[in-house]
């Protein structure tokens, strides 16, 4: 994972628990806190703060993924702009995550650990997002997916009835936009 996923957990986490949490998660960690924007760091890394964070608050680990993505989108509408503008629909934003940006984010960083989303298109106001990832992030999908339906000004509703932390071999996310 990129030291820019690292350094939004460490503001997610200081913003919500204190200073004083995140130092205490990186006595539990092999780390020195300091993380390079566009580094590489094991991804064990972040699970083990994921980890630690889970300790120490209780909060269980997927609801602490689901509000790293919810806390990486508004970020990501900051710093990168350009794949939020002149898109005529939150669906068709989505729809360019794994055609458009994740394809420009790997010819920035070409050792970046990227998921891989496949889509069922069949009703305007439906998509359906199959992820696969040997990291098994959906959570941070789910996150990232509620981040940006707040700056579309989207709602909907999502199920996610096949997962792979149930042995599936990719998720299944089922969105139902609201007209
Ligand atoms: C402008 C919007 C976006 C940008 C710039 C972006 C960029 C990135 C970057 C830089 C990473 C980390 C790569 C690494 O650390 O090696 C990442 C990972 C990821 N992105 Fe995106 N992303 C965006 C939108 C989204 C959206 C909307 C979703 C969900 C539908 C999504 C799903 C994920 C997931 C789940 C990961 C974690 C890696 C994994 O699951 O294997 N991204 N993305």
């Amino acid at each position: 994972m990129k030291g820019m996923v690292f350094n939004l957990l460490n503001e997610l986490v200081e913003e919500q628990f204190g200073f004083s949490a995140w130092e205490n998660m990186l006595t539990k960690v092999e780390s020195d806190g300091v993380f390079s924007m566009a580094q590489t760091y094991p991804d064990e890394l972040l699970f083990d703060l994921v980890g630690a964070a889970h300790e120490l608050t209780d909060i269980p680990v997927k609801d602490l993924v689901h509000s790293l993505g919810e806390f990486m989108a508004p970020v990501f509408a900051r710093d990168y702009p350009v794949f939020f503008e002149n898109q005529p629909s939150f669906k068709a934003f989505l729809l360019t995550v794994d055609r458009v940006i994740h394809v420009e984010v790997r010819k920035l960083y070409p050792e970046a650990h990227l998921p891989e989303f496949d889509y069922a298109d069949e009703q305007d106001d439906e998509l359906v997002m199959l992820y696969r990832s040997p990291r098994q992030l959906c959570a941070l999908a789910e996150g990232l997916i509620m981040g940006c339906a707040k700056i579309f000004e989207q709602t909907y509703e999502l199920t996610h009835d096949r997962c792979m932390h149930s042995g599936s071999d990719h998720c299944e996310l089922k969105l139902k936009f609201d007209s």
